[in-house]
């Protein structure tokens, strides 16, 4: 009982000091996997280049299906309250594809989708 006593008093002042001289901690972050969805519009290509650098695309791929004024509205906040490089004549182009790859534009499924589900 007493030997169990001292391991655990020697537990916590190695936690204690641990503080002190820490050292560097190393992410190794996992690789990306998320993919924006292909596209012809122009926006597909200025999207790979301007939306991978901060965080994974499936910000983008898990958002709710919202209209083009929520697309305009996140692809400006990208840019002005983020500070993502994203030039002004870049934003109509990135909403539109945006829109109609993820919003209320986007293509209908050939096959209707049961009620709810759409
Ligand atoms: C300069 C860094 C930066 C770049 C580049 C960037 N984003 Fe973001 N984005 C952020 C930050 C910061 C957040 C919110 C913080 C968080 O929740 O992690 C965010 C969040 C989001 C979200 C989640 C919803 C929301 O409004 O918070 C979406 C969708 C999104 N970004 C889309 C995009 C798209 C599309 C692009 C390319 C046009 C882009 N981002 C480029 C920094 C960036």
């Amino acid at each position: 009982m007493k030997q169990q006593a001292i391991w655990i008093m020697a537990g916590l002042a190695a936690a204690a000091t641990g503080g002190a001289g820490a050292a560097p901690v190393n992410y190794v972050l996992p690789e990306e996997k998320a993919r924006l969805t292909d596209s012809p519009l122009p926006g597909y290509a200025l999207a790979t280049t301007l939306c991978y650098t901060c965080h994974s695309v499936d910000y983008v791929k898990v958002q709710p299906v919202s209209a083009r004024t929520y697309w305009k509205a996140t692809v400006v906040k990208m840019q002005k309250t983020f500070g993502a490089p994203i030039p002004d004549e870049a934003v109509e182009p990135l909403t539109d594809y945006l829109v109609k790859t993820y919003g209320s534009e986007r293509a209908k499924p050939a096959i209707p989708l049961p009620p709810g589900k759409g």
